[in-house]
This record gives structure tokens, C-alpha cells and sequence, in this order.
């Protein structure tokens, strides 16, 4: 009974302080064979300093169709008979065409005596790029192998690329052992022994590859030869077995197979990237014994923060403050250790994968932003959402039935909170059966889209790749036999929410078109019912009964792939598949799909936003998610949030506060509870909490013309929509390492929001310039060449937030119920000079829904203030503007126009006309003025289409 009770005691307290992931279930580094392997093989080397790769120079050949540099990399392993062993590596290498380095290592055809029966192929996973790279280059893909695809093929650069290649030919010998090559600002040394590449950015040396002889790929060998085919330098440790707890029935059948290499980036301490992890946006030093970073996509309910613990998402993309990156194109397991070395001014990074082949693109520039434009433009860049994806999304486990849902819809235009998607988790299925409803609940899901409909609302609901055994769903995926198999062949069954679970295979061709079928049943709507979207869930995937709560890695995909070689990808196969499939269900419509994914990889950018999974309703989470969003901004995938105000657990009210003006600058802006939460939709609310989050989702949708400019930007460019300091102002060094304050794109809005309890006002770092607090347009000048810091005001029913002086923004601020109502509103725009007296601001306008904007029915305009002069520029206005504009575009005018005065060069001249200028004409127009204070000044009726040439003069 004593007992009984302490044990109860114990449990009380355990799950009232606790809300740590249960770490255990996840493999330290220490307790994964290859991760384990591979660093204790770079510890040895650099000791010993040997080095058991070279490239063997007389096997350098160029293939002037292709332009790719072939070349054979030759493992050596001594014996004491001398009877030394030599293993072959291919090795190709090529620029792309923006000049950055492509080089691949893959192992020479592996045969594997078949005795055992082997179900997977025995040729390690080459094709993780053709996932990962946008489909613009898939045309590529059928006409040439992996993988020469998207080289300069101008002739010029052939025949140059192709006379040094020849010239070093005849120049080579064992003492002078380098190869030069040029492409544009990129110059490279490959040299062969070892083998080593040194890349240059004009002139100036930026990354060398295995500077460390780190190399090291298991080649195969069978459990038998292994004794001869293992380095003085390795360990043995886990190679055809594991024994960690949770994995160990891993069959292992190839035995070791790992790749690592490591990249020293030179002139920089401070590198960035690899999400997805919760730690800060500069990533840490994991040298002295602590743990590298981890990218393998799994379940981590309620993560801890502060480790390198995996996530639910992967981008293994990583750039120093040097403009200099690398991405690994490699979905197997993967641990990255970092170390700073400030002595040297470098950062040694150690890539270590379990299987697959070293696939890795460099990239180098003048800045940061091109980097991010270059993995873009290669991965794909971020789809632009529907605007109304962009407003606000109410969403818990779980509205109820239909009742709840209409209440909550209505509630929330009752206490004016504008909103647009409401969501449905699980247990809206009939029986945790995807591609159902609950009958009694939701008897009639089209009568409740078309009330949604009414004021542009959209529904979300859940759909994922694990699929109830035995239901007409599960039981066709098997018929076609599109089950992820296990490692004997059979259906996988697993257990995840509707109990026993098979899981849809979408890394088969056949899969994905099932897949796609369910959809079309399932949204089988009239077609003026196109806001029903998906959200993909639990697709890691996430297996309960699973080791390290996702896959056995030895399961088997179509085409004989293990999991193992494709797991961070499994997740963005899914979402992929989904989206392909709304699209073109919504075809008709031409409707932009939305979709939700919670796990990712470098490419899931182009059809999915994602939020940052099981968080916790404390100042610890709220903290960490401006790092975490930050890091999916810079490494291509901006659109993601977190949980408001918490998954988990009842915020305090406070927090609440603190969260919802927070996450108004998440490019994914959700309010989300798990089932055991008390409600907490913003109506809910007392005051003045409740007016606290109707005005900070209020302002959100103010800005909404801004916010989308911005994922227009991001569309074009991969530019991140929450910025970090750093990148807009790389001169100042002691920015790089600041994730508590950023920017929203170029916009010039700089926000820092409260994270800690019990504020009052917050300390804020403002580079050089005039800033203005937003609401009131007060200023104050940073006229010195460093940065200050300065104590801003900040009470609960404020949120620190300037416009930095030399931006114009665009609001629309008129409260309607949704982004949909807020079409026919005209515009406000905001003049926030520098201290020059010059601002600049773009715009873009599209329909906000359909692609027609990929027809050219958009408009962009950029807005230029100088010497008191306001113009407006469209650089472009679409050919059958009058059709779209009354139909989708709707309101172009902007009606008002607020001026911060302070950082006028001249005073301006108050007359109740405003002179016009408009193709050579001067008019006027009589206006009004509004002075809320001596900051700022409103003129009230103006009427300036943006679709047209002006200029405003004042
Ligand atoms: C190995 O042999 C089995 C039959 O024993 C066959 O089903 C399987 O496809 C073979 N595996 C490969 C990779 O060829
Ligand atoms: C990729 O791997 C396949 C075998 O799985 C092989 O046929 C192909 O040649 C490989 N491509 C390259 C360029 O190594
Ligand atoms: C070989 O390398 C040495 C040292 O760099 C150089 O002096 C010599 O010219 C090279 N020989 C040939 C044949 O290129
Ligand atoms: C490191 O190198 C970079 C690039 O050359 C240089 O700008 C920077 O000042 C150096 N930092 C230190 C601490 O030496
Ligand atoms: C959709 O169309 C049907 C029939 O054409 C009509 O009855 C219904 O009101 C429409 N729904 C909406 C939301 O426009």
C-alpha cells in the first residue's frame, strides 16, 4: 500500500514536470553502428594521419557530351602478405549551371551471390537527387543516366573545360598531382593523393573536401571476408547486427555499407542549417563527446530542445556566414558533427550516412541570399500558398461534428477574429479509417463545405499513409500489391492510430496513382467545392511499435529499395503523391492545392508547408520555434509554424498572449491543441486576453498584401519570409549568431518578440539607421556605424515591432472575416523614409487562388519615394487586365497613404490638393489629412491604381 502510493506520488510528479520525449527510444551516436564506426575511425586518422583514398589520375577522362569529369577513386587496404586490396569507387564531377560543383562517389558494381534470397537491390541507392531536385530537370532524366544531368553545354565551356582537362593530362606526374578547373567565379583543384578538392570562389579558397581524410565508404564484403577487409584505423563495432534495444531485429542483409566525408569551410565560424532540429539557428559545436546532428525523419511527441536530436524532417543543406554550401543529396540515416575551429577560422564538418553513394552539391557566391536562390532553384522553389493558407488557421484534435465546427465558425465572427481554415484531425474518420467520415458526426461533409464556402473558408482534414488492415482502403492497397513490405517480403503490418496498419507505398510509380484514386473518390465534390484540403500526417512514418518509433530500415519499397537508403524521403513521397492528386482533382477549377506535411525533405518545399510538429505549451517551446522556423526559412522551405500556443498542456494566458503575437510572423500561422487540452479558441477568452489575440490576428491580416509579396518573393527566389538578422546585414558579426529578433523578407518590419514571462519591455540590437515603432511611426536614429541596443517598450498588449527607415509596406486594414472579404478593400500603404529621405517597397497581386498567375495574370509594382516624391513603377501588369481585374483581383486603388514624418528630407507642404503626375499630365486631387500625432501623417482619400504610372508629389 506504502508502496503502492510512493508510486503514485512518483507518477504525479513525473508526468507534472516532465514533458521530455522519452530519449531512450532514439540511438545515441555511440549506439549506431555506422555513426559510431565512422567517428571512430576520424579519431584514429587523425592520429595517424594515413589516408587510404587516392584518385587515380590515369583514370581522369572527360565526357565532352555530357561535360563530366569521370574518374575512379581506389581504396587500398594494406594485408601483411602484401597482398593489398583495391576497392573502386567511381567518382564523376561536373559544374551545374550556376556554376556549382557536383561530385559523386558510388561504389563499382556490388555482386552479391544470392543465396539468402536477397529482396533488395544489391547496387547501392543512386537516385535520392531525382526526389530531391525540382521536376524541371526529370525531362533530363529519361534522356541520360545519373548523372549527367543540367551541365554548361555551351560549346565554348566544353572546349575550354575540356583543353585543361587535356593540358593537365599531359602535365600530370606523381609530384605535381592536381587537376585545375575553372567555371565562371568558381575555380577548383582536384588532387588525387589523396584525394582532396579545393574550391574557390573568385580566388579566394571556401571549402576543401576530405581535408581531414575523413573518406571512408564500407565497400561490400560478406560477414566472412570482413576480417580482411577492415582498415587498421576501424572498428568492427555493429557491422552485421544491432544491438540497440529498439532495432535489433534489423537484418542488416548488406552488412556495412556507410559513406562520410568531411568539408572544411574555410573563413568562417559559423555555419547554418540542417534542419530539422529544436536548437539554435547557429548550429552548435558537437565535438568533445556531445552528439552530431541527426537527420532521420521520426516521431519525437513533446522533443526535447537544446539537443541534435532527428525530428520529423530532414534538408541536409548547410552554409557558413562565407556564402559557401553544401548539400548531402542523401535520404539514408545521417549524423553530422560540427566543430569550430577559431584559430584557423574554419568550421570542420563530418558527414556520415548509412548507405546510399556521396551525391553532394557545392554552391559558392557573393551572399547569402544567392545561396539559398541556388539550392532553390535546384531543389525547386517554395509553392506560392492560396492567400487565404496565408491568413489564420483555427485547428484542434478535434472539432467534434458538424455542430462544433459550424459554432466555432460563427463564434469567431461573432468576436470579430478573422480566420480562414478550420481543421479536422483524426477522429473525424469513421474508425481511424482514412478516406472516411464519421457518419453520425459528419453525416453530410458537402453541406459543410458549402457553409464554409460561403465566406471563402476552407476545411483541412487528416489523411495518412498508414491505413487500418482490413477495410476496403487497406484491402485494395493490397490487392494491388502497394504495401510497403517487410524484409521477408510480406505486407509490413505495424501499429500506429487505427491499431494494426499496413502503409501505403509511394515510392512506387503504381503506388501513387492508387493513392491518387482515393482521392478522387474521397473528393468526389461539385465543382464549385474546392476547399476541402489535406494535411499528411504521422508521415515519418510514425510506428508505434517501430524502432525509434518510425520504420524497421530493412523494410522493402517498390523496385527492390530497402527503406533504409530512402527513409527521410518516404514522408516527402507522400505529401508529393497528395498534392499531384488535389491538384488535379481541383484542375478544373485551376485551384492552387494547400497541403500540410509534418515530415520533409530538401524538395518538399515545392508542394507542402509544415509546422514543427508536437510542441508544448511552455516559454521553453515558445522560444525555441523562432530558431526552428528560422532554420526551415534559409534552408529553402519557409512556409512552416508552431503549435499555437502549444501542443500540449493548458497555456497560461500570458503565454498565450506572448505566442499568438509571436507566431503572427510564422509563415504558417496555426492555433493547434492536442484532445486532452481545454478548449482554447480566441473567443474563449477573457479580457483583455481575448482583444490581445483578435487584434494581433487582425494586424496578420492587415499585413496580409505584404506577407504575400513576400511568399511571391520566396516563390522566385527561395528568399526566407522570417528572416534572420544576419542576412540582412552580414557586416555585423555579432548578428550571426541572433535567433530571438529577425526580419519579415526585405520588408524593412523587424520584430522581436517577448519569450519570457513577466515583461514589461524587451532589449532589442538595431544596426545603423532611422527606425519607426510601427503602430505610432515614432522614430529614433542609430547615426553611429555599429550596432546598439536599446531597451524597447513591450506590455502585454504589445508586440516590439519597427519598420526600419528606407521601406514602404502595404497593408489592407480593414477588418473583414477572411482574406476572401478582403478583396474588394482598397490599400494603405506605409512611407517609413531613411534617414536620406528615400523608401522603396514592392508589391504583387494575383488572384490569390488559382495559377493563372503562372499565365501571367499578376501584377508587380514597386513603390519609390525620393526627394518628396512618391512614384509608383508596375513592372508588370497583365495583357487582359480588365477581364482578370473584375473578376479576381478585384480592388487595386490605394486609398490612403501614411507618411512617417521624421524621415522627411523636406517638410511637406499641407495644401488640400495633391498633384498627380501621370503620363507627362499633372492633376490634383482635394484630400484630407488625419494627424494622430506629430509622427505621422495620413492623407485619407486617395485614389492611385497600382496598376498604373504615377507620381505623387507632396
Ligand atoms: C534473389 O533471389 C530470390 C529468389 O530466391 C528472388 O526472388 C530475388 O528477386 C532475388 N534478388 C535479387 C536482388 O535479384
Ligand atoms: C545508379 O545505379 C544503377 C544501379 O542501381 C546503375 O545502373 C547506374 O549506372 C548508376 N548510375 C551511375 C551513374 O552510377
Ligand atoms: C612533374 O612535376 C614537377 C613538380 O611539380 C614539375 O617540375 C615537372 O615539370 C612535372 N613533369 C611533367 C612531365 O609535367
Ligand atoms: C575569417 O576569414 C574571413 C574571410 O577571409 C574574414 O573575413 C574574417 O575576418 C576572418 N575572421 C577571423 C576571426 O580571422
Ligand atoms: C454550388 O452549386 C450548387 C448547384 O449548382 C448550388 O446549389 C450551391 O449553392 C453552390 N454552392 C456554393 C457554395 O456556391
Amino acid at each position: 500500500m506504502v508502496l503502492l502510493k510512493w508510486f503514485v506520488c512518483q507518477l504525479v510528479l513525473f508526468t507534472a514536470f516532465s514533458h521530455a520525449f522519452t530519449d531512450y527510444l532514439l540511438k545515441k551516436c555511440a549506439q549506431s553502428g555506422f555513426c559510431h564506426r565512422n567517428r571512430i575511425y576520424a579519431e584514429n586518422i587523425a592520429r595517424s594521419h594515413h589516408s587510404y583514398y587516392k584518385l587515380d589520375a590515369e583514370s581522369i577522362a572527360h565526357d565532352p557530351l555530357q561535360n563530366v569529369l569521370h574518374a575512379t577513386i581506389i581504396k587500398t587496404i594494406p594485408r601483411l602478405d602484401g597482398d593489398d586490396i583495391a576497392v573502386e569507387f567511381p567518382f564523376s564531377l561536373s559544374f551545374l549551371q550556376d556554376h556549382s560543383v557536383r561530385f559523386t562517389i558510388d561504389e563499382k558494381e556490388r555482386t552479391v551471390t544470392n543465396s539468402s534470397g536477397l529482396l533488395i537491390s544489391p547496387q547501392r541507392y543512386n537516385k535520392t537527387w531525382q526526389h530531391a531536385f525540382d521536376k524541371k530537370f526529370q525531362d533530363e532524366v529519361n534522356k541520360t543516366n545519373f548523372p549527367e544531368l543540367h551541365f554548361l553545354k555551351q560549346e565554348h565551356t566544353v572546349n575550354s573545360f575540356w583543353s585543361k582537362i587535356s593540358s593537365f593530362l599531359s602535365l600530370s606526374n606523381s609530384t605535381n598531382n592536381k587537376v585545375h578547373l575553372r567555371n565562371g567565379d568558381v575555380s577548383l583543384e582536384i588532387l588525387t593523393e589523396p584525394f582532396q578538392l579545393k574550391i574557390y570562389w573568385r580566388n579566394a579558397l571556401k571549402l576543401i573536401v576530405n581535408e581531414q581524410n575523413f573518406l571512408n565508404i564500407e565497400h561490400h564484403r560478406t560477414k566472412e571476408e570482413n576480417f580482411a577487409h577492415v582498415l587498421p584505423e576501424e572498428t568492427t563495432f555493429n557491422m552485421f547486427k544491432d544491438d540497440f534495444l529498439y532495432s535489433k531485429h534489423d537484418s542488416l542483409p548488406l552488412g556495412p555499407e556507410s559513406v562520410a566525408l568531411d568539408f572544411s569551410f574555410i573563413g568562417s565560424t559559423n555555419v547554418y542549417g540542417i534542419p530539422e532540429h529544436a536548437t539554435s539557428l547557429r548550429l552548435m559545436d558537437t565535438s568533445g563527446g556531445r552528439e552530431p546532428y541527426r537527420l532521420f525523419n521520426v516521431d519525437v511527441f513533446e522533443y526535447n530542445i537544446g539537443t541534435t536530436q532527428p525530428m520529423y524532417g530532414s534538408i541536409p543543406f548547410m552554409f557558413s556566414s562565407s556564402s559557401t554550401s553544401i548539400f548531402w543529396v542523401n535520404a539514408a540515416d545521417t549524423w553530422v558533427d560540427i566543430k569550430y575551429d577559431t584559430k584557423q577560422n574554419k568550421t570542420v564538418t563530418h558527414w556520415i550516412s548509412e548507405n546510399g553513394v556521396v551525391d553532394v552539391v557545392v554552391s559558392l557566391g557573393q551572399d547569402i541570399p544567392t545561396i539559398i536562390d541556388k539550392f532553390t532553384d535546384l531543389t525547386g522553389r517554395p509553392f506560392l500558398p492560396p492567400m487565404a493558407s496565408i491568413g489564420y488557421h483555427q485547428c484542434r484534435w478535434n472539432y467534434n461534428d458538424e455542430t462544433d465546427v459550424l459554432s466555432v465558425d460563427s463564434q469567431m465572427d461573432v468576436h470579430r477574429i478573422p480566420y480562414d481554415f478550420i481543421w479536422l484531425d483524426l477522429e473525424y474518420t469513421n474508425d481511424k479509417k482514412y478516406f472516411t467520415w464519421k457518419p453520425n458526426s459528419f453525416p453530410n461533409p458537402k453541406r459543410l463545405l458549402s457553409k464554409l464556402k460561403k465566406l471563402g473558408r476552407n476545411l483541412v482534414v487528416l489523411i495518412d499513409p498508414h491505413l487500418k488492415k482490413n477495410y476496403e482502403i487497406s484491402d485494395r492497397v493490397i490487392n494491388e500489391n502497394v504495401a510497403v513490405k517487410d524484409h521477408n517480403g510480406n505486407n509490413y503490418i505495424g501499429h500506429c492510430w487505427p491499431g494494426n496498419s499496413i502503409w501505403i507505398d509511394t515510392m512506387s510509380k503504381y503506388g501513387q496513382e492508387i493513392w491518387k484514386s482515393f482521392f478522387e473518390k474521397f473528393m468526389d465534390l461539385p465543382a464549385n467545392l474546392t476547399n476541402l484540403f489535406i494535411w499528411n500526417d504521422m508521415n515519418e512514418p510514425s510506428i508505434f511499435d517501430g524502432p525509434e518509433t518510425t520504420a524497421p530500415k530493412d523494410l522493402i519499397h517498390d523496385n527492390y529499395i530497402e527503406e533504409r537508403s530512402v527513409h527521410n524521403i518516404y514522408g516527402l513521397s507522400v505529401h508529393e503523391a497528395t498534392y499531384d492528386a488535389i491538384k488535379s482533382i481541383y484542375s478544373q477549377s485551376d485551384k492552387r492545392p494547400f497541403l500540410l506535411t509534418r515530415a520533409f525533405f530538401a524538395g518538399s518545399q515545392r508542394t507542402a508547408a509544415t509546422w514543427t510538429g508536437d510542441n508544448v505549451a511552455n516559454w521553453d517551446y515558445l522560444r525555441i520555434s523562432i530558431p526552428m522556423v528560422l532554420s526551415n526559412n534559409i534552408a529553402g522551405m519557409p512556409f512552416i509554424g508552431a503549435d499555437i500556443a502549444g501542443f500540449a498542456e493548458d497555456p497560461s494566458p500570458e503565454l498565450i498572449a506572448r505566442w499568438y503575437q509571436a507566431g503572427l510572423w510564422y509563415p504558417f500561422f496555426r492555433a493547434h491543441a492536442h484532445i486532452d487540452t481545454k478548449r482554447r479558441e480566441p473567443y474563449l477568452f477573457n479580457e483583455p486576453l481575448k482583444s490581445i489575440v483578435r487584434d494581433t490576428i487582425q494586424l496578420r491580416y492587415f499585413l496580409l498584401p505584404t506577407l504575400y509579396t513576400m511568399f511571391h518573393k520566396s516563390g522566385a527566389t527561395g528568399f526566407p519570409i522570417m528572416n534572420p538578422m544576419f542576412i540582412e546585414h552580414p557586416e555585423f558579426s555579432e548578428l550571426y549568431d541572433i535567433d530571438n529578433q529577425f526580419y519579415w523578407s526585405n520588408s524593412g518590419l523587424l520584430v522581436k518578440p517577448v519569450t519570457e514571462p513577466d515583461q514589461s519591455e524587451t532589449e532589442m540590437v538595431f544596426p545603423p539607421g532611422i527606425f519607426y515603432e510601427f503602430a505610432s511611426l515614432v522614430s529614433f536614429t542609430n547615426d553611429g556605424t555599429d550596432l546598439i541596443k536599446k531597451n524597447v517598450s513591450a506590455p502585454l498588449d504589445k508586440i516590439p515591432l519597427f519598420i526600419e527607415g528606407g521601406h514602404i509596406i502595404t497593408l489592407r486594414d480593414k477588418y473583414r472575416r477572411s482574406s476572401m472579404l478582403m478583396k474588394n478593400d482598397p490599400y494603405t500603404i506605409v512611407i517609413a523614409p531613411d534617414t536620406e529621405g528615400r523608401a522603396i517597397g514592392d508589391l504583387y497581386v494575383d488572384d490569390g487562388e488559382t495559377f493563372g498567375y503562372q499565365r501571367g495574370e499578376y501584377v508587380e509594382t514597386q513603390f519609390v519615394l525620393e526627394n518628396n516624391i512618391l512614384k509608383n513603377v508596375p513592372s508588370h501588369i497583365p495583357e487582359n487586365l480588365i477581364d482578370i481585374h473584375y473578376d479576381t483581383l478585384r480592388n487595386t486603388n490605394i486609398e490612403k497613404i501614411i507618411i512617417a514624418k521624421n524621415g522627411l528630407k523636406h517638410n511637406m507642404t499641407l495644401t488640400d490638393r495633391i498633384t498627380v503626375k501621370q503620363n507627362g499630365k499633372e492633376s490634383s486631387f482635394s484630400t484630407r489629412f488625419s494627424h494622430e500625432n506629430d509622427n505621422k501623417i495620413t492623407i485619407l482619400n486617395a485614389s492611385l491604381d497600382i496598376t498604373e504610372n504615377w507620381e505623387l508629389v507632396f
